[in-house]
């Protein structure tokens, strides 16, 4: 399906925003994103998707939509890196996602590595980034985000921590480091907090040592001990690491009691693409994101559904932009989605339009009494 929104997006601003460089187009659409909730609010009206799905045309499944038992609105949600610094959570909510994970956030702010950091690769959907964990660092994202503790977000929100991006933060200091972050926000209803162990853009690439991994599950298992609410804990997997790395990762997540598993971040590799291999060498490092990685998505899902525990959940994250990828996926045994790059290509009603169509397949579905993937 091909929404009205999406190709007017397509046709009109896509092509004005292509002109700039990708890191400004994305500062500006946060600007409106903070400015024009009001516009996507009444975009949500009139697609008849309001971002509470409980109207009767939702899939009944829906109502009952939950990660680690706490309730989403509906099961497509915005990755991390979108929204780093917890700034646009009231902007996030009136674009129609289900959840919002924000991040990473580290203990140290940094401003990450020199620009340009985000290109477009538009032959292949995609993007490739080397933000390099920029952000404001821990204290002043809680500082940020204070008000929400009383009155709660405005939607379901995760929240993502990497250790900061510092060649002298591995082992204890990282497990330190993490723990500062974690000790400092988890007073926030957060749905549930993501350690990212996938980084491309870190000084030591995705790969994470597993003694340093089991000493962060070891420290924010202990902080989580101590806490009335104790928050559920996911991991973030790369598509990178050798299936042979599950072999280590799977009996730590058990012991350190992880809940979940995000699959996965952008990957390294530039193998299949379109852009011819000059623009990629000018480009340079950086992970790339967006349509490539579907297949290999789907493939990582399998895999960890097959070797999870039954409480763990899992999240499909890698080159999803359409209602059928959204199917697929729950189908494979994700309980949620996430997307981010293909709001750069589909513009920011995307959601809405997925969640629409989403409901129309279940409702064709349900008139032809076939089985709906979502029951
Ligand atoms: C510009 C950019 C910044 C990102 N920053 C982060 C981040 O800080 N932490 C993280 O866990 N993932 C980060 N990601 C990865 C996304 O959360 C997601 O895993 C990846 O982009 C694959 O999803 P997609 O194909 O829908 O974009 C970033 C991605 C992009 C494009």
């Amino acid at each position: 399906m091909d929404h009205w929104l999406l190709a007017s997006y397509r046709q009109f601003l896509r092509p004005w925003l292509f002109l700039m460089d990708a890191e400004d187009a994305h500062n500006l659409g946060h600007k409106l994103l903070s400015a024009g909730a009001g516009v996507m609010e009444s975009a949500a009206v009139y697609l008849g998707v309001e971002n509470e799905v409980g109207t009767a045309a939702a899939p009944s499944s829906w109502s009952n939509l939950s990660l680690a038992g706490r309730p989403l609105h509906n099961p497509i949600g915005l990755a991390a890196g979108f929204d780093k610094n917890g700034k646009l959570l009231d902007g996030l909510a009136s674009l129609g996602f289900g959840f919002v994970e924000l991040g990473s956030v580290t203990a140290l702010a940094t401003s990450g590595n020199p620009r340009p950091r985000l290109f477009r690769l538009p032959a292949d959907q995609a993007l490739i980034n080397r933000l390099g964990l920029n952000g404001d660092g821990a204290v002043s994202v809680a500082s940020r985000l204070k008000h929400y503790q009383g009155q709660g977000f405005p939607l379901p929100v995760a929240l993502n921590i990497a250790k900061s991006n510092k060649p002298w933060v591995v082992q204890e200091k990282a497990a330190e480091d993490v723990a500062f972050t974690f000790q400092n926000l988890r007073h926030l209803p957060f749905t549930y907090v993501v350690i990212n162990t996938s980084c491309p853009n870190t000084h030591e690439g995705a790969s994470f040592a597993a003694s340093e991994l089991t000493m962060i599950l070891k420290a924010v298992q202990g902080l989580n001990h101590e806490a009335a609410r104790p928050l559920p804990i996911f991991l973030k997997l790369s598509p990178d690491s050798p299936e042979s790395f599950l072999d280590i990762l799977m009996p730590l997540a058990r012991s350190f009691e992880v809940r979940g598993f995000i699959t996965g971040n952008t990957t390294v590799s530039r193998s299949g693409l379109r852009t011819d291999a000059e623009r990629l060498a000018t480009i340079g490092n950086g992970g790339l994101s967006g349509a490539p990685l579907l297949t290999g998505t789907q493939t990582m899902v399998k895999e960890i559904v097959l070797r999870k525990e039954k409480e763990q959940e899992v999240i499909a994250c890698g080159g999803i932009s359409q209602a059928e990828d959204v199917e697929t996926m729950l189908k494979e045994g994700a309980k949620a989605c996430q997307l981010y790059s293909a709001l750069v290509y589909q513009g920011p009603f995307l959601v809405l339009a997925l969640l629409q169509e989403l409901k129309m397949r279940n409702l064709l579905r349900q008139s032809a009494n076939s089985p709906a993937p979502f029951s």
